[in-house]
């Protein structure tokens, strides 16, 4: 039977213990997952593409079966370029799910072979997300917990730098 390949695409600026969660579950389920990284974002990222694929790459280090990538344009020629069956993505709550559902049915018109699986982590980090984890470090919260200890490091060496 074929290998089994999933693409777990997102922003990752910066990785969070909620996309860790989901990195350690899928990479139970699928025979390899790669986790790719989009670069040209269109909104202002707070850490370069280099940086987040670094921050990836070593939270990632242990888990096997998984490799890091970057991307760019659309998600199913990517997809279909890397031989993918599945592209994976997180839902945290209830609010994730329109945008969640809008972008897999927009993926599955261009590309009805490819199916996307969703997965929820662990509760504890339903209220996890980037955009608040650096809210929160750019006024000086805490967010020990809610990101692995390296990115932590980087938001510090980051917020201090500015
Ligand atoms: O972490 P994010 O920002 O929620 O990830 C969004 C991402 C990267 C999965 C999405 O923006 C994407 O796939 N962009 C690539 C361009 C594309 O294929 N757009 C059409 C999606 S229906």
């Amino acid at each position: 039977m074929a290998e089994k390949l999933a693409i777990y695409p997102g922003s990752f600026d910066p990785l969070t213990n909620a996309h860790l969660d989901l990195i350690e579950r899928g990479s139970q389920l699928f025979d390899r997952l790669v986790v790719a990284v989009l670069t040209n974002l269109e909104k202002h990222p707070l850490f370069t593409v280099a940086e987040r694929v670094e921050m990836l790459e070593e939270a990632t280090q242990g888990i096997p079966h998984v490799a890091v990538d970057t991307f760019s344009g659309l998600l199913v020629d990517y997809a279909k370029q890397k031989n993918a069956q599945v592209i994976l993505r997180g839902i945290r709550a209830f609010s994730d799910y329109e945008y969640e559902l809008q972008m897999a049915l927009m993926n599955r018109k261009l590309e009805p072979s490819l199916e996307t699986v969703f997965l929820m982590p662990a509760e504890s980090y339903t209220y996890v997300s980037s955009r608040l984890v650096k809210e929160i470090y750019q006024h000086g919260g805490s967010v020990k917990g809610l990101v692995p200890p390296q990115v932590e490091d980087r938001l510090r060496q980051k917020v201090s730098s500015k």
